[in-house]
């Protein structure tokens, strides 16, 4: 699916503008918390992690930007990876998706997905039909995990007005355990199962900052996920967006997984020559308008999608 236009209210004079009802959410959450006055988003890291402490300081100050690069790789104004974007509102367009999202944390990647598309809906941008979205939430910090629940419950009603049902699912996981989300997948596909749905798209957003060892941690989790979506039946979908992809090591662990979808699906050892070079994709830069503090705000994104059809 092509986009007509970008409405003003998601980019506007070369800017991107998250969308408004994300912000006023996220914004309530914090205030109700009592933490916006420790919004300091350039002396944050980038990691998250098991603790209290970690999920407090990442989702005051990091949610924002990782929503920010997540709606840049969903609307694609300039046309760059035009592939991504198509899956995505393909994936999202009507029915029933499963999500299954990766170290989802507070759930910023995901939850900027629906507001674009919701925003896109509400602008009549894009057709508004019926979508259920059942999301499984998979993390090791228990408290990331219920921010996520949190800040999508006051965005429900907006998603429903715009046919959007959402429903999150959490699961408290060490990705480092492939026994553990083995466990996980078995009732992630039940689920579907019961629903009749065979629609997959793996989310995966924001983690480079555990840098090569976690990531390297988490790969035979990640082999046996692509693996279990890996289906002549399935249509599976995986977006990987980061901040930036250093050294290229991430894209060759990307590969990797796309490898493992894809051969299994198809028998084949290769990508063919029209696919993208995963380990190539290109890093993007733009900018964005800090809902918060009002400051202009410079990004870099990476992209990496593939599928198994
Ligand atoms: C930077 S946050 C990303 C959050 C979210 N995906 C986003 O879009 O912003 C990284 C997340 O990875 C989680 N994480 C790190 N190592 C993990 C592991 N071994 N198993 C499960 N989650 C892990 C952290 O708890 C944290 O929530």
């Amino acid at each position: 699916m092509s986009l007509k236009h970008t409405p003003q209210t998601l980019w506007d004079k070369g800017q991107l503008c998250l969308a408004k009802k994300l912000c006023d959410a996220y914004t309530d959450f914090l205030n109700e918390k009592g933490w916006l006055k420790n919004y300091q988003p350039k002396n944050s890291s980038d990691i998250g992690g098991a603790s209290s402490a970690e999920a407090q300081d990442h989702v005051t100050n990091r949610f924002l930007n990782s929503a920010a690069r997540m709606q840049y790789v969903c609307i694609d104004v300039n046309n760059e990876q035009p592939r991504s974007r198509m899956m995505v509102l393909d994936q999202l367009a009507q029915g029933e998706i499963f999500i299954l999202d990766l170290a989802a944390g507070h759930g910023a990647g995901t939850l900027a997905i629906l507001s674009t598309i919701c925003e896109l809906r509400h602008e009549k941008i894009i057709p508004t039909l019926p979508l259920n979205v059942n999301i499984r939430g998979i993390d090791m910090s228990p408290d990331a995990l219920n921010y996520y629940a949190e800040i999508l419950e006051k965005l429900k009603p907006w998603l429903a007005a715009n046919a959007i049902y959402a429903k999150l699912t959490f699961s408290v996981c060490d990705l480092n355990i492939s026994g553990q989300i083995n466990e996980i997948l078995d009732e992630f596909f039940e689920d579907a199962k019961a629903k009749k749905s065979n629609r997959f798209l793996c989310t995966i957003s924001a983690v480079s900052g555990i840098k090569k060892e976690g990531v390297e941690r988490m790969m035979d989790s990640l082999k046996l996920i692509a693996a279990r979506l890996s289906h002549r039946k399935k249509s599976s979908s995986w977006l990987w967006v980061e901040p930036k992809l250093e050294k290229s090591w991430l894209g060759a662990f990307v590969e990797t997984i796309s490898f493992t979808l894809k051969q299994i699906f198809s028998g084949k050892s290769s990508l063919t020559a029209t696919e993208e070079d995963i380990s190539n994709a290109p890093t993007r830069n733009f900018q964005w308008i800090d809902p918060i503090n009002d400051h202009l705000t410079h990004s870099r994104v990476v992209v990496m999608q593939f599928k198994n059809l």
